[in-house]
């Protein structure tokens, strides 16, 4: 049956400079893009996806020059590199577009002859300082101690004929669009950023360069001295790739869906140069997902500093499926995360190697010593009533992911299916197959097939983020090929009697270098769901019982310091997505630093400014290798930690009675 398709969904990552190889904020920028393709594959919705390359402009040029090659040939030879990365990160995209394919050039020409034509350009005089490293022009009000506001690069002051987008003349409108359409932008705070850069008059936009300073570049339609700025040119690229002006018919079903996918560093250009040009153009405006950064020790990985990961080494070292895993496990969509290879290790261990990996191992091997190496007849399962606790869990999974991944919490989807597999885990050690099998054959038999029927589930819901080994673990279970979409992922899906085996153990553990013994805190997700108020710092405590806690006296209560603390700091700690340190200002000499488990909740800016309570007097500890000078008052339930504050404002260091 064909499965019938729910619109269209058409995803774009940045295209990449070639003036470096890439690195891991691209692979994970362009894994992003996949993962959320094949999601919406799964989904049923019709998906076309596209990536490539930035190849005019100064940057490229200079590249070029000091390999001492034209800037074609150092394109050629540079473009490979991303080209052949992506498949074997097993990315999957439609099609790859070069800026100096002439399916492109010509579209950026018709694009600038249509907007001349509307005097939507205009020649005119400029001064100002160029930067080239962001191949942006500013005012001298703009540069920071007389460098670039970017970057603190060089900047150089120019002063030239150019030609200019009628950008200002929009500002209104774009405004308008921001505030009529709350997806345009996405997540809410880059939204707001582009609010808070529309507050000030908004500038036309040069949009040329003069070939006697830079040659490498599409030349204007209407004035051949001149080449395009890069950006003008660069941004097009989502509309050539699809058919403007050539395929309209396939542009017109395509264009009205498309998302861009971008890193924070490129919101203006997209969400203020792009989206007015669009409506010069007079096409509809795109939707914006800005992710953030992957910081090492704190500050951007970019080429220019030199602080890059390779992904080909990770990659290399470690396997695709595993660092697929973690870069969607562990950052959140629009925020900062910290890269370290520490952090990547135990991810890896303990949801891999422990969970999922250990867990597929003990059944096919259990399946190959009692069950002739096929999945058993699921009977009425184990006669237990984890059944149909497990069974829920596994129905529930395919719509909570197709709703988190739909608000972009991608590292939630991800976290909700392993936390199907620990539950798998546990139904085995509730149900005891392997004892069971002594005296109840087919009680243990239904054991097994409920555990691989709930593991299949999971296995399928995370395929789009670790393609190969879900395909391979499906094989292994004897599930054969994952399901075309989630609606055909039913209950009973898995036939008895398909043969199962896996040859080696699907993720090998890695050493961890200077490995922590500290406890991982407990993951707001196995909170239990009632209400209750959890001392959301402490590690690794027993989920709270049904049993209301003893009495206690009067003196035992007062014993503990509660105190209004307000956020001076908020930083997330490496190798965790759940902890927070915190600076806490609670009226001493010095702020306190307080580890939290609420990362998963609160973005670090959020919590800045805001009061909290705090137990005070708590014995210093280690968290995650940080100093934890108390401890953060939080409710949780199933949307996680919420932290309690006052209902107005108090001085810091107010005693909570
Ligand atoms: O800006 N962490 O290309 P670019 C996460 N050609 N993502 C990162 C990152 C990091 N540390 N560093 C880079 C350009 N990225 C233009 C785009 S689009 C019409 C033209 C990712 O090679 C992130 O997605 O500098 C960022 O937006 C992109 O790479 C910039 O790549
Ligand atoms: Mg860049």
């Amino acid at each position: 049956m064909s499965d019938p398709k729910q619109g269209v969904y058409y995803i774009t990552t940045p295209i990449y400079y070639v003036n470096d190889k890439p690195h891991i904020g691209h692979a994970y920028c362009t894994v992003l893009a996949d993962v959320l393709a094949r999601f919406h594959r799964l989904f049923g919705v019709e998906t076309w996806f596209l990536t490539g390359v930035d190849e005019h402009g100064q940057k490229v040029q200079d590249a070029a020059a000091k390999r001492g090659m034209t800037p074609q040939q150092h394109c050629d030879d540079m473009q490979s590199h991303f080209r052949d990365l992506w498949p074997t990160l097993d990315v999957a995209n439609d099609d790859f577009i070069r800026t100096t394919e002439p399916r492109h050039e010509r579209v950026v020409q018709e694009a600038l002859q249509r907007l001349w034509d509307k005097g939507e350009i205009y020649r005119g005089e400029y001064e100002g300082f160029y930067s080239p490293r962001v191949e942006k022009f500013f005012t001298e009000e703009e540069l920071i101690d007389g460098k670039c506001p970017e970057t603190g690069g060089d900047v150089y002051q120019i002063k030239e004929a150019n030609y200019f987008f009628r950008m200002g003349k929009y500002q209104e409108r774009l405004l308008q669009h921001i505030k009529d359409t709350p997806d345009f932008i996405r997540p809410e705070s880059r939204r707001n950023e582009v609010i808070g850069f529309l507050q000030k008059p908004l500038q036309d936009l040069c949009i040329s360069r003069p070939k006697s300073r830079l040659a490498w570049g599409i030349p204007l339609p209407f004035d051949t001295d001149f080449v395009t700025y890069v950006w003008f040119d660069a941004l097009l690229n989502y509309c050539s790739a699809i058919g403007l002006y050539h395929d309209q018919e396939r542009f017109d079903r395509l264009w009205p869906h498309v998302t861009h996918l971008i890193g924070k560093d490129i919101l203006t250009t997209h969400s203020v140069y792009w989206t007015t040009m669009l409506m010069a153009l007079e096409l509809p405006l795109p939707r914006i997902i800005a992710h953030g950064w992957w910081l090492i020790d704190k500050t951007k990985m970019s080429k220019s500093l030199g602080n890059v990961v390779n992904p080909l080494s990770m990659k290399d070292k470690y396997g695709t499926d595993s660092l697929r895993y973690f870069l969607m496990r562990e950052m959140v969509v629009g925020l900062d995360a910290d890269f370290s290879e520490t952090a990547f290790l135990k991810r890896h261990n303990y949801d891999l190697a422990n969970d999922l990996g250990n867990l597929a191992n003990r059944l096919v091997k259990f399946a190959e010593r009692s069950m002739g190496g096929v999945v058993p007849e699921p009977g009425a399962g184990s006669g237990m009533p984890h059944d149909a606790d497990l069974q829920a869990m596994a129905l529930a999974l395919p719509g909570r992911v197709r709703d988190l991944v739909g608000d972009l919490r991608v590292e939630q989807a991800v976290e909700a299916t392993i936390a199907l597999v620990r539950r798998v885990n546990r139904y085995v050690a509730e149900t005891e197959p392997f004892k069971v099998i002594k005296t109840d054959p087919a009680a243990a038999a239904g054991a097994v097939w409920m555990a691989l029927e709930a593991l299949r589930f999971a296995l399928n819901c995370l395929w789009p983020v670790m393609p190969a080994k879900c395909e391979a673990l499906l094989v292994a279970i004897g599930a054969g090929k994952p399901e075309a979409t989630l609606d055909a992922l039913a209950w009973g899906g898995l036939k008895p009697g398909g043969a199962m085996v896996l040859e080696s153990a699907p993720f090998p553990r890695f050493d961890v270098p200077e490995y922590e013994a500290a406890p991982e805190v407990a993951p707001a997700a196995v909170v239990a769901p009632a209400p209750v108020v959890v001392p959301v710092a402490v590690a690794a405590k027993p989920a709270p019982s049904d049993e209301p806690p003893a009495r206690i006296a009067f003196p035992d209560f007062a014993k503990v310091d509660l105190r209004i603390g307000t956020v001076l700091v908020a930083e997330p700690v490496t190798g965790s997505d759940k902890l927070l340190r915190l600076q806490v200002d609670l009226g001493e000499a010095q702020p306190r630093q307080i580890v939290a488990g609420i990362g998963k909740a609160y973005a670090p800016a959020d919590l800045v400014g805001r009061q909290i309570v705090v137990v005070a007097n708590l014995e210093p500890r280690k968290v995650f290798g940080q100093l934890s000078n108390g401890m953060v008052l939080a409710a949780s339930d199933d949307a996680g930690p919420a932290v309690l504050a006052p209902a107005r404002p108090i001085p810091p260091g107010t005693k909570v009675s």
